[in-house]
């Protein structure tokens, strides 16, 4: 593969992925002020949201992913980024991942209790906050009570939450997306852009489809 070309596509991607951002910012603000935090991206893919945090709150950030290549492309970013805070980043599965019990102080999930399922990863996941700590969640909008639920089950409460709805999602993600994809000179890159030209096609014929909630969990 011609990783040239992969990262022109991770560049699109991340130009499009950032009209997402605000709506992370968004669902942050009214936290109190964390000093020097601790923190957790799993499944950060090509960082976005990582980034954003690290210039946010400072403190030290491991970013995590199974794949290394959207990683290798964070890589490529913090190099040529100038922020002030620690970034790590390690290609490993969250389930492989060593540390103690407690260790964080805020972890962000985008995209990835829905792959690996809810209920399985919040609890891992949950283990590895401290008492007082905070989980960012961003998931697909399903079974919304059943995951309340689950979430008070476990000492945990739902501070803050954040719905975007189907017109989010195309007005400041998949028509950029579509866009960007149209461009005569993008034309070289189609192959790479196959899941989210299926996933425009997806969306178009059913939009109620593509909603999703931010969740941000305190652990007491
Ligand atoms: C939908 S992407 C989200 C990327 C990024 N968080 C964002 O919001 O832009 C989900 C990511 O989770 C990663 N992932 C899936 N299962 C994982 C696991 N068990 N451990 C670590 N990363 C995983 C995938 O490789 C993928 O990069």
């Amino acid at each position: 593969m011609d990783i040239k070309l992969k990262y022109d596509y991770f560049v699109i991607r991340d130009h499009c992925r950032t009209g997402l951002v605000k709506y992370l910012e968004q669902i942050l603000n009214n936290l109190p002020e964390i000093l020097n935090p601790k923190m957790l991206d799993i499944g950060c893919g090509t960082g976005v949201p990582t980034l954003w945090l690290a210039d946010k709150y400072g403190g030290a950030i491991t970013a995590i992913d199974a794949d290394p290549q959207p990683l290798s492309f964070l890589e490529y970013k913090i190099e040529t980024n100038k922020t002030s805070s620690k970034i790590e980043t390690r290609n490993v599965s969250f389930f492989d991942l060593k540390v103690e019990p407690g260790t964080y102080d805020l972890i962000l999930a985008e995209g990835f209790l829905n792959v690996v399922g809810f209920e399985t990863g919040f609890k891992k996941v949950m283990e590895k906050i401290k008492t007082g700590g905070y989980f960012v969640i961003h998931d697909e909008y399903k079974d919304h009570d059943k995951k309340n639920m689950l979430i008070q089950e476990n000492n945990c409460k739902i501070v803050n939450s954040l719905l975007l709805d189907e017109t989010i999602w195309w007005r400041d993600f998949y028509s950029q997306l579509e866009y960007e994809i149209n461009k005569t000179e993008n034309a070289r890159l189609r192959g790479f852009f196959i899941s989210e030209i299926n996933e425009i096609e997806q969306y178009k014929s059913n939009p109620s489809l593509f909603k999703s909630i931010y969740y941000v969990v305190l652990k007491s």
